[in-house]
């Protein structure tokens, strides 16, 4: 952002940095993820409530990568609305039965408190998953 941008006062949303990009193998990935994150949306103009918003169900959808598919690939963009994220992986898939239940609000996790994407839906405006053996991949959405 140049001197000139931010003394002119317009309302323009000012894109400092292109996507965010990353491999999600280790949790310390994650962490890394996390903090770029964190980065690019308040230099997007999110308030720090949104940030965390944004963050923690960015990091749902990366421990459930790493947890369940061994890793997967993380990437962030700001859009005219707000930011998307995107987490896809190539492991097992979800079953159409857990499928069915997280959609019921059913769904009791063997291994969690099964709270994880039920959370990016509540604290996202968009969420979207698709899942088939082979590949799982989470869209959302947050508006500026
Ligand atoms: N990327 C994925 N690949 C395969 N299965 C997944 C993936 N993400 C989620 N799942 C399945 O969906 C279930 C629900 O995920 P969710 O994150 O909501 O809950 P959890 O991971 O079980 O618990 P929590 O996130 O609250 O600790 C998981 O228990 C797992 O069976
Ligand atoms: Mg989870």
């Amino acid at each position: 952002v140049s001197a000139a941008d931010r003394s002119s006062g317009a309302r323009t949303q000012v894109v400092t940095g292109g996507p965010l990009a990353l491999d999600v193998e280790a949790a310390s990935d994650l962490a890394k993820a996390r903090v770029r994150l964190m980065t690019m949306l308040r230099d997007a103009g999110f308030s720090t409530r949104a940030q965390t918003q944004v963050v923690t169900a960015a990091s749902e959808l990366l421990r459930n990568a790493l947890m369940y598919a061994g890793g997967g690939k993380f990437e962030a963009r700001m859009t005219r609305r707000g930011v998307r994220i995107e987490v896809w992986d190539e492991g097992p898939g979800i079953s159409e039965r857990v499928m069915h239940e997280l959609q019921e609000g059913t769904y009791r996790s063997p291994t969690g408190l099964g709270k994880g994407l039920a959370g990016c839906k509540a604290l996202m405006d968009t969420f979207r998953m698709m899942s088939i053996p082979g590949r799982t991949h989470a869209v959302m959405e947050k508006n500026l």
